[in-house]
């Protein structure tokens, strides 16, 4: 495995793309027509979006930051319910802001990265049965045919969706296979106004076996990569789309309908054949001395990240999701750091990795609460203030340098001097 104290210098080829992404719902605020808004409402979510990090109003100013650390992309997603908050009605004024954003952006010579949904979409198409119904694609692609013209001028890369991968319920099977059928007639109608790079956010999720030994575990986690990860690649380089126990079906346009594999990395899974769900514990806590952790963590995994992206090489890959929750923002160094150093090496072993967002520029509704803070900038939610996290300057300085070495480690991390840093799962 890597280590981050006797690390070699990482750099970055020239022209490679670093910034930060975001999701409307999570960032916006009062996104009352969205169907994430309901759902909260309707299941007193005891924590519901509110006015989120109130980037509805204080766009500009986070946009000035954006700049202030030198971020050359910023991927964010427009609301659906915004434009079209009622079947056929469509809001002029949600067009105007998210237009005036894109216009900053420009000026600010910071690149788009635009999702089209993630996750959230109108009420009224939830109501329909969503994406679950294939009857129901057109409603998605009649939005993608008026909004694409009017926004192609501004977008630098395309994601049509975001992660509708995840999960590896069959329940979901109908529902991933009608988004490949959506993402493919969407490619086709950008494509036709647009030049810019398109694809789907795809959240790579290694499943392993619990037991690595174990056939029944190595079998299962076979497939529930298949039913995540795999099917989705599968589907971009055939246009088949092909889950377990489920008709095989060709689909016209689906084949080669990414640009570039937009990459979404956290960690991994295990696998147990022997649990109904076929889960196995996750390392629920990884202890990095000498920071104490005193709440639950999500383990580093980025040897998965590496090998996971050692599979792509078949097209342009930009990782358009990569980031840590915790409180202690020491740790989302070296998370960043190593992370970053897996990113390298699968560049070195011949993957064309083109740019790298962080997840997330600040924190913000982690869909349920506002508990998690994955962001580099901290945000107060009673008065928005937004503060910048020593790892926000780290990440500038690496931007800076297009790359990073022990030194710049040790100058955010001076504890760990005397360490050769390896974590230590319990
Ligand atoms: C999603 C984000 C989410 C992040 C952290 C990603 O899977 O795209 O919306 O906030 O993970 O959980």
């Amino acid at each position: 495995m890597l280590g981050i104290f006797s690390m070699e210098p990482v750099r970055f080829p020239e022209g490679f793309l670093w910034g930060s992404a975001t999701a409307g719902h999570q960032i916006e605020g009062d996104n009352v027509n969205s169907s994430c808004w309901h759902k909260e409402l309707r299941e007193h979510c005891p924590e519901p979006s509110g006015k989120a990090c109130n980037f509805l109003k204080l766009w500009q100013r986070d946009l000035a930051m954006l700049s202030d650390l030198k971020h050359q992309v910023f991927r964010m997603s427009i609301e659906w319910s915004r434009i079209e908050p009622a079947e056929g009605l469509r809001n002029e004024n949600a067009l105007k802001y998210y237009l005036s954003v894109f216009e900053e952006l420009k000026k600010r010579n910071i690149k788009l990265c635009l999702t089209l949904h993630h996750f959230s979409h109108p009420q009224w198409f939830e109501e329909k049965g969503e994406f679950s119904r294939r009857e129901n694609l057109g409603y998605f692609l009649k939005h993608v045919e008026y909004l694409a013209p009017i926004v192609a001028p501004y977008v630098d890369f395309w994601n049509i969706f975001n992660e509708f991968n995840n999960f590896d319920d069959p329940k979901l099977y109908d529902r991933k296979a009608n988004m490949l059928v959506a993402h493919a007639k969407a490619f086709a109608i950008i494509r036709n106004v647009s030049a810019a790079p398109v694809s789907s956010a795809h959240a790579m999720t290694p499943y392993q076996p619990q037991h690595p030994d174990d056939a029944f575990d190595i079998t299962m986690a076979r497939i529930k990569n298949w039913a995540v990860n795999d099917f989705f690649y599968h589907a971009i380089r055939t246009g088949e789309i092909l889950f377990p126990y489920r008709k095989g079906e060709m689909i016209e346009g689906l084949k080669d309908s990414c640009d570039f594999w937009s990459i979404n990395y956290y960690t991994r899974h295990f696998v147990s054949a022997r649990d109904e769900k076929g889960e196995a514990q996750r390392y629920k806590s990884c202890q990095i001395r000498p920071i104490e952790q005193p709440f639950y963590l999500e383990e580093f995994y980025p040897q998965g990240f590496t090998d996971g992206l050692c599979a792509l090489k078949d097209r342009p890959i930009y990782i358009t999701e990569n980031g840590f929750c915790c409180k202690d923002d020491r740790l989302r160094i070296l998370y960043l750091g190593r992370n970053l150093q897996a990113l390298s090496e699968a560049m070195e072993r011949g993957c064309d990795i083109r740019g790298y967002f962080y997840w997330s520029l600040m924190d913000n509704y982690e869909w349920w609460s506002f508990v998690p803070r994955f962001g580099m900038v901290g945000v107060d939610f009673q008065t928005f203030e937004r503060t910048l996290k020593p790892s926000a300057q780290f990440f500038r300085e690496i931007i800076e340098n297009n790359g990073f070495d022990r030194e710049l480690m040790l100058k955010y991390l001076p504890e760990f001097k005397d360490w050769q840093i390896f974590p230590v799962q319990d």
